[in-house]
């Protein structure tokens, strides 16, 4: 019998960690597949005492008898990738054995990095704050269809429309004030995508269907998070990409009445790295203090995140527009400690209070908390404390979905599954 596909995603700004949570539950998985964003992504993961990062790899990649596919929705960037296998590699992971690369995979190229400085210094003091990957300019590039696709270099005239594309990007560069750039930009390029090309490609949606029907389950592996979304985050400080489940499905080719569970995942309190509204952010010594003991700082670019309380009606929004089916809560141990915690349970806008999120973030919107008892230390190995179960308690009933999975510290081994039935 044909099998289901289950998808896994960010139901805030990002970071909220799940590479840890795909790699806990990858077992269960014979594919993991990313089906959007690119090298902006960071998906961090600590097991026996080692930090990974991986910013294109799908995060099963550590784990034997698993295959991983980059699908159509994300965006390449050769040298990245290449060091990305490099480091795997001198660890001893067997990455080109578990990995695929989707022929409709679109690729970043030098000048689309360059072109997204160019923009952002531009915007001055609306930027947005990217990661300065090329995002931005490779996805307006797909949908311009003038991009480079990954199945392009079994083209022959693959240098041809390469050459076309740079010649492009130079014209738009020429709009923007110069830009400082590496000088060996273009041979780096063009060496990592000498090596990419040892790697295995696929028509992933036919790879995917053949997986499927063979009764083999699927993890779809979101990047970034439901509030960075294109269409249905705080535009336009948002990435240039479908975040939400509906990514799953156009990212990968597989459509939408083969999914079976949405995991969503949220930490116990918030953040955002970059620009853009954040209703509940902390501009404090506690924010302070959240991002000390968080480790709020971004892996991809090392900036400090953002901390905040948890929004509820964010969080709800993100359960709705993506049918989150059960959630996974990270970091309730970096809380710990604290007599009292606060929940943003709807934002007074326009006068009255509304639990719904506004059009705009950015202006007229002030939080409504509601004040709620803080809990001691705790680990997985022990009870959650009465205080943390109230806590989960609330936000299960405020957004009518369960917490299957509490992470209470960056380890594989430092979760708990509260209903481990919900997940198989
Ligand atoms: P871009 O996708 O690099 O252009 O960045 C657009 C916005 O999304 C910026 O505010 C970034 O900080 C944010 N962003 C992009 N990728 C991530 C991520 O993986 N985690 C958190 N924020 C991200």
């Amino acid at each position: 019998m044909s099998a289901r596909m289950d998808v896994l995603l960010g139901a805030q700004w990002g970071d909220e960690g799940k590479g840890k949570v795909v790699d806990v539950i990858a077992p269960e998985y014979p594919v993991i597949a990313r089906f959007q964003g690119g090298p902006n992504a960071g998906h961090t993961l600590i097991f026996e005492g080692r930090k990974h990062v991986l910013h294109t790899i799908p995060s099963g990649v550590f784990r034997g008898g698993t295959m991983n596919l980059v699908g159509n929705g994300v965006v390449i960037d050769p040298i990245v990738l290449m060091k990305e296998i490099s480091a795997l590699e001198a660890v001893g992971v067997d990455v080109r054995d578990r990995l695929l690369l989707s022929r409709r995979a679109h690729l970043i190229l030098p000048t689309h990095r360059t072109l997204d400085a160019a923009s952002e210094a531009e915007k001055g003091k609306q930027r947005i704050g990217s990661t300065l990957k090329g995002i931005g300019p490779t996805y307006m590039d797909k949908t311009g269809r003038n991009g480079l696709r990954v199945g392009d270099l079994e083209r022959s005239d693959m240098m041809d429309r390469y050459s076309a594309l740079v010649r492009k990007h130079e014209r738009l560069l020429g709009l923007y004030e110069p830009m400082e750039r590496p000088v060996d930009a273009e041979t780096e390029w063009l060496d990592a995508v000498a090596r990419l090309r040892e790697l295995r490609f696929v028509d992933s949606e036919n790879y995917l269907d053949d997986v499927l029907r063979s009764g083999k389950r699927v993890l779809a592996e979101g990047a970034q998070g439901t509030l960075l979304d294109i269409d249905f985050g705080t535009y336009p400080f948002v990435t240039s990409s479908n975040t939400i489940c509906a990514g799953a499905c156009t990212g990968l080719g597989v459509a939408p009445n083969r999914i079976e569970k949405v995991v969503g995942i949220f930490k116990a309190y918030c953040t955002r790295v970059g620009s853009g509204p954040f209703p509940t952010e902390l501009n404090d010594e506690l924010g302070e203090a959240i991002r000390a003991k968080g480790r709020e700082f971004g892996s991809t670019t090392g900036r400090a995140r953002r901390c905040g309380w948890l929004d509820l009606p964010a969080l709800r929004y993100a359960v709705t527009i993506n049918g989150v089916t059960e959630l996974a809560m990270m970091k309730a141990d970096v809380l710990a400690g604290m007599s009292s915690v606060r929940v943003c349970t709807g934002y007074r806008h326009q006068g009255r209070v509304t639990e719904r999120m506004p059009y705009d973030l950015t202006t007229d919107i002030e939080p409504v908390y509601q004040e709620m008892d803080g809990w001691g230390e705790c680990s997985a190995s022990d009870p959650l404390p009465k205080a943390l179960e109230h806590y989960i308690a609330h936000i299960e009933a405020a957004v009518g979905v369960p917490v299957t999975i509490v992470s209470l510290g960056p380890d594989r081994a430092e979760t708990l599954l509260r209903n481990a039935a919900a997940l198989h």
